[in-house]
């Protein structure tokens, strides 16, 4: 088997910043409200002119600079987005042609928060069997234009950014991903959706008033399912290699609130100084939320050769993952 590796890493966040206080002139909030409750203090909007491949394009060209990879180089593209330029063709369709990826086979993955690990592991299983040696897996999301901004229970939660890894094959056996868990609850559905625009509610006047194609959530809901499905999938994967909580060196969470964060992270046994954040910059940026938060860790030398890693997600769907890396 041939081991996979993180050979390059990537980020792109609009240059838009949005605070709280600027958020609370719109809507009934405050800063101290989403700032105690979530962590968050800004998140970045894209411009009008800005689309989702844009971003995913800027972070690849990122990872690809790292690598030192060209992108005729790529065999593969793999977009985590539930929020893509278009629902037909493929987010990945688009990157595939900005970068002028002319070799290189395209596709969406649509896991929502999980889009990056659930992309990851894929690339990893084209990797290992050789089917491929460059893979690049992108998590991608402009949400801004998918919330309702009435809706104070959701849109002081989000961000638009774009992550991406370069992954291809390690030169070592024991330096790379060591696994990859997912799981899904699809019985979980309808506390984290946006109804409208699909089979179900197609586009229409009354769908559109109704608001249909915006995004709803269960806080209280995810909250509670997010705290256990992940301590669950990264303990089944710390398990799963012999190892323990204290083992990590760092854990790179996906951003979605500081108080799952940290529940994770106690239940786990993990001290905090552990975990990279950044949600108080970028607030939830779904599926781009992990490889953001890899990208400042590494980028910054914070993550280090032979360091352990665990990464973990869980979004709509519900569908979760968790990944460990010997970096
Ligand atoms: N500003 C001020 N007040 C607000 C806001 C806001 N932005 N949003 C809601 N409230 C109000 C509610 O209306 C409610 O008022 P009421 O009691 O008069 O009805 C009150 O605050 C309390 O609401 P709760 O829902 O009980 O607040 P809670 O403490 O549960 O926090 C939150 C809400 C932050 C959404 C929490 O449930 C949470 O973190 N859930 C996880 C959701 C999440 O992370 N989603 C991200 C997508 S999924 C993922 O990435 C895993």
């Amino acid at each position: 088997m041939i081991r996979s590796r993180i050979i390059g890493t990537g980020r792109y966040a609009p240059s838009q910043v949005l605070t709280n206080d600027e958020l609370a002139k719109r809507i009934e909030t405050s800063d101290e409200w989403i700032t105690s409750r979530t962590g968050i203090k800004e998140r970045r909007v894209a411009g009008p002119d800005e689309q989702t491949s844009d971003m995913a394009t800027n972070a690849a060209r990122a990872a690809l600079e790292m690598a030192n990879t060209r992108p005729e180089d790529l065999d593969l593209i793999i977009v985590g987005t539930i929020s893509g330029d278009m629902p037909m063709p493929a987010c990945a369709c688009f990157v595939q042609a900005k970068l002028g990826a002319k070799n290189a086979a395209a596709f969406d993955v649509s896991a929502a928060c999980a889009g990056s690990l659930y992309g990851l592991s894929i690339a990893d299983k084209f990797i290992q069997t050789g089917a491929a040696k460059r893979v690049l897996v992108i998590g991608v999301e402009l949400l801004s234009r998918l919330l309702d901004w009435e809706d104070r229970n959701t849109c002081v939660l989000f961000g638009d950014a774009a992550g991406a890894m370069l992954i291809g094959p390690s030169d070592r056996e024991d330096r790379g991903v060591l696994s990859t868990h997912l799981k899904s609850d699809g019985q979980l559905a309808g506390i984290l959706n946006i109804p409208g625009g699909g089979s179900l509610n197609p586009a229409s006047h009354e769908m559109i008033e109704q608001r249909l194609h915006k995004v709803k959530m269960n806080g209280r809901e995810v909250y509670k399912i997010a705290v256990r499905a992940l301590e669950e999938i990264v303990r089944e994967a710390l398990a799963h290699h012999k190892l323990t909580a204290e083992d990590l060196d760092h854990v790179v969470p996906h951003q979605a609130n500081i108080r799952i964060v940290d529940t994770v992270l106690e239940r786990l046994g993990v001290p905090r100084e552990k975990a990279v954040l950044n949600i108080d910059r970028y607030g939830n940026t779904s599926s781009a939320s992990v490889p953001v938060t890899l990208d400042e860790a590494v980028r910054s030398g914070r993550i280090k050769e032979g360091d352990l890693v665990a990464m973990m997600a869980i979004g709509a769907g519900m569908a979760w993952g968790s990944s460990i890396i010997r970096w």
